[in-house]
């Protein structure tokens, strides 16, 4: 199977999920936690280097008070709980987002998971929490405009790396794959500087239900996808025969 270097998900249905059996939102992101825990095992498993969930964007704040507040006790419980799986498979916990705008205790328990985790090599699995790309690429363009004024950089050498490296994901390959659960065709505000050659495959799936076999598909199909870069396909084949 074709693994890819960098898998981003966007884990979209929970809400769905739940109000198809009358049940509260809750118990939807619940059930969402649980399917995260799977398919992160199942990416460790595969060596999958970088994985990237998208558990919470900065339009999300939006939501009524009282699901904001449980999704971020969730994550909250979700980190404490998970410490110990995350040591053992030595994966390293990395947050991309308004960090400073999530509740003091999600935040504290988010800086020590990284900190307890820093050290692990086998993959990184990057949370975007209260995360949205055009605030990312915005905040990059202000920290280069800052430096070029204080003289540190000339306007003129900024190229897509210096861009890259003043984004949040500065020290991760750009994500070669990206699925979306629950049927939405839309990128939603995440990654949008990053995701500019990715692979893109929606599921109708509801993350709640999204399984193992449910990610080999999506991986079959990533392995049957020609990735051109804008080249032909003759130009790739002759590339890979040299
Ligand atoms: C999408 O469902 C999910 C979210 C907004 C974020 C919450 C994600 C989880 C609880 C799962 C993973 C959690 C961790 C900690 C890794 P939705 O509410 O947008 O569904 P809807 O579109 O059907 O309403």
């Amino acid at each position: 199977m074709r693994i890819p270097e960098h898998l981003a998900i966007i884990m979209d249905g929970n809400g769905r999920w739940a109000e198809q059996r009358n049940l509260p939102r809750m118990l939807g992101h619940h059930h969402g936690v649980e399917t995260a825990k799977v398919i992160i095992e199942e990416c460790r498993r595969l060596r999958v280097p970088y994985l990237t969930l998208y558990a919470f964007s900065s339009e999300n704040w939006g939501r009524p008070d009282e699901e904001v507040d449980a999704l971020m006790s969730l994550l909250n419980t979700f980190l404490e709980r998970e410490l110990q799986s995350l040591l053992t498979h030595r994966i390293r916990l990395n947050v991309i987002g308004s960090i400073r705008r999530l509740p003091a205790p999600v935040r504290e328990t988010l800086v020590q998971t990284m900190e307890r985790t820093a050290s692990n090599r086998d993959m990184v699995l990057t949370l975007a929490l209260s995360y949205g790309a055009r605030d990312e690429i915005v905040e990059a363009a202000r920290m280069l405009a800052h430096d070029a004024v204080a003289g540190l950089l000339d306007p003129s050498e900024i190229d897509e790396k210096t861009f890259s490296n003043a984004l949040q994901t500065a020290d991760m390959p750009d994500p070669d794959f990206l699925i979306r659960t629950s049927g939405e065709m839309r990128i939603s505000n995440f990654l949008l500087w990053q995701l500019a050659y990715a692979e893109i495959y929606v599921t109708p799936v509801l993350w709640p239900d999204f399984g193992v076999v449910d990610l080999h598909q999506a991986l079959a199909e990533f392995g049957r996808r020609e990735r051109r870069y804008g080249l032909t396909g003759g130009q790739l084949q002759h590339e890979t025969r040299e």
